[in-house]
């Protein structure tokens, strides 16, 4: 790619000087995603592998709840978000009072809460999950009911695969929630045969229609281990183009929706928080404790 080839190599080179590892989720472009990133992957593992990084400086190409769960699990590391408004229309969906109401009108209904809202959210939980455990976190908590913030989706499609009962709240994922069950029909009309994954972000209709639903990592898995002749990826644009670059035999069908959250993140930003150690991630000490304490509690589940 050489219209990128300056700052690829300003940011290799930075990396080296500062002591710093670049961490990025699946929905980064392919030349963040395949040419300066350390560590790539969903935000399970975005969180696990952010717990074994040796370097001085975290930089996280993803969005700022990412960036938080990163110096929850990193206290005396500086994270680096390149661009502050990279936010998410999930994490912006509920607050910490918001969390508050729910105990008090559902007392002693253990709190799930997906790791896409703010480390103040987290603090008022009793765990966190991913789309990656959320079933198992569910699970784990041997309770009957449970209430499962924020992602209205996401808790209707790990209700169907438990007998826990779910209470909900109403965010959505602005990428996700664009999906329709029509869509699955259509493609499946005009590439019979297809492979249609889908993520849990997706509306409960999507899911059912689809042949899998996963997490970003279960998807890339799954393509992995099926080598599907041709499929389609109902999620954010940039992970067909980042799993395709390792399948060349696999035809990727392409309707897809932008994160422009995600978007936010680019290679010119972050080489200049490389240079200027910007932006960088900080959360109260007291809402932090809590916080962490909520996302280690997942991450032994
Ligand atoms: P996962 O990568 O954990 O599946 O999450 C998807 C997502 O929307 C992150 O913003
Ligand atoms: Fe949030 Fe959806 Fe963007 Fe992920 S894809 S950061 S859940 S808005």
């Amino acid at each position: 790619w050489p219209a990128f080839a300056d700052d690829i190599d300003a940011i290799l080179a930075l990396k080296r000087e500062r002591n710093a590892v670049i961490l990025a989720h699946n929905y980064q472009t392919p030349e963040i995603f395949h040419c300066v990133a350390d560590i790539v992957g969903d935000s399970l593992a975005l969180a696990r592998k952010a717990m074994t990084v040796d370097a001085e400086i975290i930089v996280l190409a993803g969005v700022h709840f990412m960036a938080e769960t990163a110096k929850l699990l990193n206290p005396d590391k500086t994270v680096l978000i390149p661009d502050l408004e990279a936010g998410c229309s999930l994490a912006d969906s509920i607050t910490a009072e918001d969390v508050r109401l729910m105990r008090q009108r559902y007392p002693s209904v253990p709190v799930v809460t997906y790791v896409n809202t703010s480390a103040a959210v987290k603090a008022e939980s009793d765990i966190c999950c991913t789309s990656g455990n959320a079933l198992a976190v569910v699970k784990s908590l041997g309770a009957p009911r449970v209430i499962m913030l924020p992602d209205e989706y996401l808790a209707k499609n790990i209700a169907a695969q438990t007998k826990v009962e779910i209470i909900a709240w109403k965010g959505h994922c602005e990428v996700h929630e664009r999906f329709t069950a029509a869509d699955i029909r259509e493609l499946r009309e005009a590439h019979p045969g297809i492979s249609v994954l889908a993520h849990p972000e997706c509306p409960p209709a999507v899911v059912a229609e689809a042949d899998f639903a996963g997490s970003t990592a279960a998807m890339s898995d799954y393509v992995a281990r099926h080598r599907p002749e041709r499929v389609v990826l109902m999620t954010e644009c940039s992970m067909s183009d980042n799993v395709a670059v390792e399948h060349p035999d696999v035809d990727f069908v392409r309707p897809c929706n932008l994160c422009p959250h995600m978007k936010r993140i680019t290679l010119t930003n972050i080489r200049t928080a490389l240079e200027e150690t910007r932006h960088v991630v900080t959360i109260d000490p007291l809402v932090a404790e809590r916080a962490r304490w909520a996302v280690e509690r997942m991450l032994f589940v």
